[in-house]
Order: structure tokens, then sequence, then C-alpha cells
């Protein structure tokens, strides 16, 4: 079975949620507490064994590159004066070996367009695609998850979790078919059903190990009424062609695309830290004090 050794991480989308703080930083720059959303994904990636990261970026989000290229000013400057731990901060070691690769996407036609980008970096290995904005939290992570599914199996794997019904329509719903332990398969997927319209409650969240076959789909497949190539309606055709799966995810996740998910990420990672858990949460308790008083 082939090693999966490349990972994409679509990271050229507008952010319009994020307006104005994404006018001129990237989206997937912001930081939750003190590291960019886009590292965390870069760490879960490095994490299960990933030797290439290619990005599919935009010229207006060069800040990106530069986080992850060698900053010699810095590192100089933090030796220097004795304080190499920060210099690892900033320039860990382990970036260093990975092979990072940029492209770029001029125009912003959907998720879909993006991976397609990738395909001749790709060529006929598997992979895997990191949504930089889903931020995951388990002992396990979700990466690694996939991973031992899609080492067991050989299938393309997709990751999914529970939504409350009332959102479904802003995610990829699937049809889920036999389960299989910790997987299932998938018999049908759709992009943002309408509550109607969802085939089940198990959306499909921003993680997935897919066979290079997804290529010769998302080839073939059209824009959407918003003119964007949905990544979902090629997954659904490649279903003629093989099995995929889908594993429920174990742990915990934020949204972060989201300005709710993103507060909640920063709160509970605040709330692991140690320099800052026993001052936010006696803050948080203060919150709930006052608030009680006032009603
Ligand atoms: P989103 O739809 O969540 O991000 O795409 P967005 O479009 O940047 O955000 P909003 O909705 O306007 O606030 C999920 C991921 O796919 C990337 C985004 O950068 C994000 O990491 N993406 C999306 C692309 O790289 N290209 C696209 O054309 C669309």
């Amino acid at each position: 079975m082939n090693k999966i050794k490349k990972a994409v991480l679509p990271v050229a989308g507008l952010g319009t949620r994020f307006l104005p703080a994404s006018k001129a930083t990237p989206k997937e720059m912001l930081p939750i507490i003190d590291k960019p959303l886009v590292q965390y994904a870069v760490e879960e990636a490095i994490e299960i064994g990933i030797e290439e990261i290619i990005f599919i970026t935009s010229p207006s989000k060069y800040s990106i590159k530069k986080h992850f290229d060698f900053n010699q000013v810095i590192d100089n400057k933090l030796r220097n004066s004795g304080k190499d731990m920060l210099a690892e901060l900033a320039n860990p070691n382990i970036f260093g070996e990975i092979d990072f690769k940029y492209i770029n996407q001029d125009e912003q036609k959907g998720l879909g367009h993006a991976i397609l980008l990738a395909k001749d970096y790709i060529q006929d290995e598997p992979f895997a695609i990191l949504l930089p904005d889903d931020l995951f939290f388990s002992d396990i992570s979700c990466l690694s998850q996939l991973t031992s599914i899609y080492k067991e199996t050989g299938n393309s794997v997709i990751a999914v979790n529970k939504i409350d019904p009332h959102n479904i329509h802003k995610y990829g719903v699937i049809d889920p078919g036999k389960v299989e332990g910790n997987y299932m398969e998938i018999n049908n997927i759709i992009e943002k059903p309408s509550r109607v319209e969802a085939p089940s409650d198990i959306a499909v969240c921003g993680r997935y190990i897919l066979n290079s076959t997804i290529f010769e789909f998302l080839e073939k497949t059209h824009a959407d009424g918003s003119d964007e190539i949905q990544l979902t309606d090629a997954i659904k055709s490649m279903l003629s062609k093989e099995k995929i799966l889908a594993a429920m995810y174990h742990g915990e996740k934020f949204d972060c695309g989201s300005k709710k998910g993103f507060v909640e990420a920063t709160i509970a990672i605040s709330l692991r830290d140690n320099d800052l858990k026993d001052d936010i949460k006696s803050y948080i308790q203060n919150i709930n004090e006052v608030n009680s008083k006032d009603n």
C-alpha cells in the first residue's frame, strides 16, 4: 500500500466571514492564542509523516509562505541573546524537513477547483487534504484516525461528524451505508442540502485521504449555481467507480471559519494552556457571577 507522503492545504479562499480582519491578513493566519490556524493543520499533517505540503494559495496570501520559510534575522537575534527556545518557536526544526510547495489559484472557483490545481504534484499517489479552518483536538489526531483506516482498507476515507439538523444546509452530507467497525461506506453525498433533502445528519468535516482517482472526476465536474467547483460533487461521481469510506471523528472540533467556532476554539485552547488557564477560568467565573446578578 502506498504511504501517504503529500498533503494539500487549500488557503486561497476570500474569508469573507472574517472581514475586515481578512482584508490584508489571510484568514488562515489569524491566531488561536499565539499560533496561526494554518500551523495547527501543518503540524497535524507532519505528525502522520507527511513529507510534502502543497498550499493552494493566492498572491495576496504571501504571509503564509513567509510564515513557513526560515527567518534568519529572527533566528540570529534570538540565539545571540540566548533565547533558543523562542528561536525554535519561530523556526521549528521540523519545518526544515518539509518540502513546502505553493500553487496560485487565480480565481476563487471553489474547493474542488483548488484541489484540482494540485494534480501535477500529486500524480498517482493517495494524498491528504486538510482545510485549516477546521481545528481538531483529540489524543489521536483526526488525520491519524483516517490514516489507520486507509492503511487497513486502501479506500479513500473522509472525516465526518454529526451536525445539528438546523445547520445541515451548510455542509456536504453523506448517505451512510454499511458500518464496519469505526468506519462506514458512503452510498451518496450531497453538497449543502436543504434540511428536507439531507440524507442524514452526518456531515463531512475538513480532513480527507483520497486516491488520485479524484482528479479524473474533478476534471469532469461543472461549476454549481454559485460558479464554484465542489469537491463534494466530484466525490459523488467517484462513488460510481470506487468505494469511499467515512470515519466518524472522535474528539473536539471547531469550525474556525465562523466567528462562533473561532471564539470557542480560543477559549478551549486557553483553558488547556498552563500559563493562561487559571486567569481565564476566574475571568469566566466573574462574568457568570455578574450575569447572574443582572438577571
Ligand atoms: P471556505 O468556504 O470555508 O472559505 O473554504 P472561504 O471561502 O475563504 O470563507 P468565507 O466563506 O468567504 O468566509 C474552505 C477552505 O477552502 C479554501 C479556503 O481558503 C478555506 O481554507 N478555498 C475555498 C480555496 O482555497 N479556494 C476556493 O476557491 C475556495
